[in-house]
């Protein structure tokens, strides 16, 4: 039996986190990136967002994939380098290996440590399968290790669901997938696979985005948790009250933790007043229509394009070859 492979090629440095952080937080329009919302009970509440009747993206995604993923198959080469980009348990993945038949699986994530044990596992019941566990923060851009394999010896098969790229702004977005264009190799088939959520009727949207059971409240509002860990800061939870709404100009979704009264936030070296009312903007989840988004691809650099959706087109998943 083969093993994975393992490489770390992301190193947290605290005192810059601390400073992106409290910069955010002190600007006029307060604001901070949403990769902090996924701390350990983050990303189990994030999970749990998946389970909800509201939030439609996962189980419309994966409807997707079950009855398209032959025709998929047709795009997609036979023993490529499939490349998971945010991979974390490599399940939606795993789930295609038997239709795609890879010859190698990179997954890469924010952290190595996430990977570990999904790859250990998967590598029992994918014996002869190369796999390779990278740790990179591939937001501000995309550049694969060389244990990613020769870009001009295999077809790259770049992977990227789940709707992620949404946290993008339209001019990040084509940045991002400029180097994603880059990251597939020259041989024939190369391409990406990517899932997009898409526009919708704003009730719709704002109820996946602020859920009855108020799961994504805890969600966004255990940001809060996780800032006074990492900066100290004394966040006082009954203060802060979630909005989620779908700002219908930028053609986002937007969460938001509003003061409930007027707050001071106090931290080592500073503080800053919140009014009664006033925000902390937590994320952007843009949303696209089918040609807005295939418009996108193509200047990325993105020849071929197909895509498939469910019945209602709430969500599509778009094949963008390299030639
Ligand atoms: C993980 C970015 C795809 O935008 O739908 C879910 C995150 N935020 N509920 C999304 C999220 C609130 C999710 N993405």
């Amino acid at each position: 039996m083969k093993k994975p492979q393992f490489i770390e090629l992301h190193h947290t440095d605290h005192s810059r986190v601390r400073d992106e952080l409290l910069c955010g937080l002190s600007s006029p329009a307060a604001h901070t990136s949403p990769k902090y919302l996924y701390d350990a009970l983050g990303s189990r509440l994030f999970e749990a967002i998946t389970e909800l009747p509201e939030y439609y993206p996962t189980r419309t995604e994966a409807s997707i994939f079950a009855l398209h993923s032959e025709a998929m198959a047709k795009h997609v080469p036979l023993g490529a380098t499939l490349v998971d980009l945010g991979a974390g348990s490599c399940a939606k993945a795993a789930s295609l290996f038997n239709r795609f038949v890879p010859s190698r699986y990179v997954a890469v994530d924010i952290s190595v440590e996430f990977l570990r044990n999904a790859l250990d596992c998967l590598q029992r019941r994918y014996p002869a399968l190369d796999m390779v566990g990278v740790g990179l923060d591939f937001s501000a851009g995309l550049t694969l290790p060389p244990e990613a394999g020769d870009p001009q010896a295999d077809a790259r098969v770049l992977f990227y669901p789940g709707s992620s790229i949404g946290n993008f702004s339209p001019d990040e977005a084509l940045i991002f997938l400029r180097s994603v264009r880059t990251a597939c190799s020259t041989q024939r088939g190369s391409g990406l696979l990517i899932g997009v959520d898409l526009v919708k009727g704003t009730a719709e949207l704002e109820a996946a985005y602020d859920d009855a059971l108020g799961v994504t409240a805890a969600f966004n509002r255990n940001l809060l948790l996780h800032i006074n860990r990492l900066c100290a800061t004394d966040f006082f939870l009954p203060d802060w009250h979630h909005v989620g709404l779908f700002n219908t100009t930028e053609s986002r979704i937007e969460m938001h933790l509003e003061a409930t009264r007027p707050v001071t936030v106090c931290w080592p070296g500073g503080q800053r007043k919140f009014a009664l009312g006033e925000r902390i903007h937590t994320e952007n989840s843009y949303k696209w229509t089918l040609d807005g988004f295939s418009e996108l691809l193509h200047h990325a650099g993105f020849e071929a394009r197909r895509h498939w959706t469910d019945p209602a087109q709430r969500f599509a998943v778009f094949w963008a070859g390299g030639q």
